[in-house]
């Protein structure tokens, strides 16, 4: 709907009111996260507004939502002398280091019983001041070194979430609002996907990506990038003043339209903040922007003001730092691994350096498209990255470290164990030793998946002892196993006459197992345990499955064409049929499948369901059986797919997952419940 021909004077009092209706929205989006309109009756009110100002170019102010765009390019930045210095902090490492700051903020505090301390997460991300006169944005700056900064009024003026007229009222007349801006995790990842689409360069993290969206000399680059920020302090106040907390303080910035963090907590004494420490690292990986650390800072600002400064930090606020999740280290060598499947792995062997909270000394390198990614060359310096629980990672290489005796990484022609010939199958990414069961590496690695708990679950069977089963030659295929005796397996290293008997018994309770178990065991590329059960199900027997043609196999649940096509190249192996008969000869066996019971009720049938998380009533492996016998399909991922998950206590992150995508979530008791009403 399109108005003209209006009199100046309502034009003038519209455009007013289109400015109070879209500066009030966004506070409601970005401040109060609680949005009153959508997106397109947002842009409706946006599209209306510049509408008005291009029939009204005379009512354009700097302040007006529609001049975010960005402007045209500066030819340098002009510097910024910060009237009051911005500080940095003091670190602490650890919960002695949190305690120690705490004995010293109460000693100076003339023996304190227990402080009031603001917490709030340290964000990755660049230091800025905003400086608003009358409520009006004048100017942005960076921290630079403390003293002067760079001007990026610009830039920071095309920041969604910064507001260029503070709304409410009362605010000083002349206020510095300090505080980080950042990249969201999301946003950065879509820069950079679009960056890759490009074959531009990517940014390594979202604080670089923050950082060069901001040193944009045309802000209308930066008005492009998703930016963010959260304000955590005040700087100058002049004509008006500010509550005599920090945290109160903080709640003032959100009435007038600032940001601040959610997860801010006012606590008392250092325990709480040890608490509140703990709970962020939980929260850390699912926040959606990267922490470096928690900040405590003295909430009374009188006490602030009696504890003072040392050098440039504070000696009422500090810095308890996170483990960190990327180091530099040296890449002393690459090896390469050989697994199961005869996947040649590239590994680092690094100088162990100490990374997210553990040692480093390996780190996978995936495959040689990776090594030629990265540029990686043995002497170099490398970014190791790790993060929860996740397997280390070489992230980069720093090519300006690069010794004069770097060396090349190269890939072997032949296996590295055993020396066969070495193929790639045509669109991936691994390359293969083609010597199967010859290839002692990957023999010893088929024994391991065999005996695995979800396979024949050999108890007491580690991974030293295959080993060293196979590189004495005793065991040549899985069925050798069941050949060994007390002598032989006594005389390995540490394995006394008691355990080596205990191993035989264990081989022996072994040999009675189920036929998934089995089909999984014997390590069919791409097999797992929900494939196995899908094949026993639909054929039921052995012989069945062995005949099968990959194009009769692709009717089963779940088998696509190269499932299918490495399921029968594996029974049409000679030497692995020769295993089977072997290990049946040895006395592995099971009951046939039993048919479900004419007219028993499979009340989840067509259902796929996931497991996760411990579970007090049932071993988890009672709980899928239970599941399969209800007629559900078990599988060990949460997908759109999946039907519901049953979570145990302690589920991690396949329960956010289940939640993220609307996955139905069953707990133990519901589950309990649910087997009740279908009498099983
Ligand atoms: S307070 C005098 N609070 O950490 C206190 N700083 O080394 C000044 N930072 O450059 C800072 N999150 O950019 C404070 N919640 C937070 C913070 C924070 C990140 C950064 C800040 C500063 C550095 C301090």
């Amino acid at each position: 709907m399109t108005q003209t021909s209006m009199f100046p004077q309502d034009a003038e009092q519209e455009i007013q009111s289109l400015r109070d209706q879209i500066n009030d929205h966004n506070h409601r989006y970005y401040v109060q996260d609680d949005p009153e309109i959508t997106d397109s009756a947002y842009d409706r009110l946006m599209n209306r507004l510049k509408e008005l100002e291009t029939e009204h170019p005379d009512q354009i102010t700097a302040e007006s939502p529609t001049q975010r765009v960005g402007a045209a390019p500066l030819s340098a930045f002009g510097q910024i002398r910060h009237e009051l210095p911005m500080l940095s902090l003091d670190n602490a490492f650890n919960e002695d280091d949190l305690n120690d700051f705490d004995r010293r903020v109460r000693d100076r505090l003339g023996n304190a019983e227990s402080v009031e301390y603001a917490c709030e997460p340290k964000l990755d991300g660049i230091a800025v001041s905003l400086l608003y006169e009358n409520g009006r944005l004048v100017r942005g700056a960076t921290r630079g070194d403390g003293s002067t900064g760079e001007d990026i009024t610009m830039n920071v003026r095309t920041i969604p979430s910064i507001p260029l007229q503070l709304v409410g009222s009362d605010w000083p007349e002349r206020l510095e609002v300090r505080g980080e801006i950042f990249m969201p995790r999301a946003g950065f990842e879509k820069l950079n996907q679009r960056a890759k689409a490009r074959d531009e360069k990517v940014f390594v993290n979202p604080r670089n990506a923050a950082a060069g969206s901001l040193r944009q000399l045309d802000s209308r680059v930066t008005a492009k990038r998703p930016l963010d920020m959260y304000c955590y302090s005040g700087g100058i106040v002049e004509g008006g003043s500010l509550p005599t907390k920090h945290a109160d303080i903080l709640e003032r910035f959100k009435d007038w339209g600032l940001r601040v963090n959610p997860e801010l907590r006012v606590v008392q004494g250092a325990k709480a903040c040890a608490d509140y420490f703990a709970r962020m690292s939980e929260k850390r990986d699912g926040l959606p922007y990267e922490i470096d650390g928690i900040v405590y800072k003295v909430n009374e600002l009188a006490l602030q003001e009696r504890l003072g400064f040392v050098a440039r930090a504070p000696r009422w606020a500090i810095a308890h730092k996170f483990p960190a999740q990327e180091e530099m280290t040296i890449l002393k060598d690459v090896e390469f691994q050989v697994g199961r499947t005869g996947a040649i792995t590239p590994v680092a062997r690094l100088q162990p350096v100490f990374v997210g909270g553990v040692t480093v000394s390996n780190a996978t390198l995936h495959n040689m498209d990776e090594v030629a990614r990265l540029g990686l060359k043995i002497g170099d310096t490398v970014v190791v990255h790790r993060a929860g629980d996740v397997i280390p990672k070489v992230v980069r290489a720093v090519e300006s470290k690069r010794p004069d005796d770097a060396r090349d990484i190269e890939f072997p022609d032949t296996c590295p164990v055993c020396d066969s010939e070495v193929e790639r199958d045509e669109g991936e990414a691994a390359f293969r030793c083609t010597g199967g069961l010859f290839c002692s590496a990957q023999r010893k690695e088929a024994i391991k998946h065999f005996s695995a708990r979800k396979a024949l679950d050999v108890d007491g069977l580690g991974d030293k002892l295959v080993d060293q089963f196979v590189e004495k030659g005793l065991v040549k295929t899985v069925a050798d196993l069941f050949k060994l005796t007390v002598e032989q397996i006594s005389g390995m290293e540490r394995m006394g006459k008691k355990s080596a008997t205990n191993l035989v018994n264990a081989l022996e309770v072994s040999k009675k197992t189920t036929l998934a178990r089995f089909i999984y065991g014997l390590g069919i590329r791409e097999v797992g345990e929900a494939t196995a059960q899908s094949l026993v199900s639909h054929y039921k027997e052995l012989d069945a499955i062995k005949a099968a043609t990959t194009e009769q196999l692709q009717e089963v649940d779940d088998v696509g064409p190269i499932v299918a096509s490495h399921i029968e190249k594996f029974f049409r192996q000679e030497h692995n049929l020769e295993v089977i008969d072997e290990l049946l000869t040895v006395g592995i066996h099971w009951e046939q499948e039993a048919e479900p019971e004419e007219g028993a009720e499979q009340p989840l049938e067509g259902e796929v369901w996931v497991l996760t998380g411990s579970l007090q009533s049932m071993t988890r492996d009672e709980g899928k059986a239970i599941l399969q016998q209800l007629g559900a399909k078990v599988t060990g991922s949460v997908s759109a797919k999946t039907t519901a998950l049953l979570a145990g206590e302690k589920a991690g992150s396949k329960l956010t997952k289940a939640q993220n995508l609307g996955v139905r979530v069953v707990t133990e008791d519901d589950f309990n419940e649910l087997r009740a009403e279908w009498g099983i």
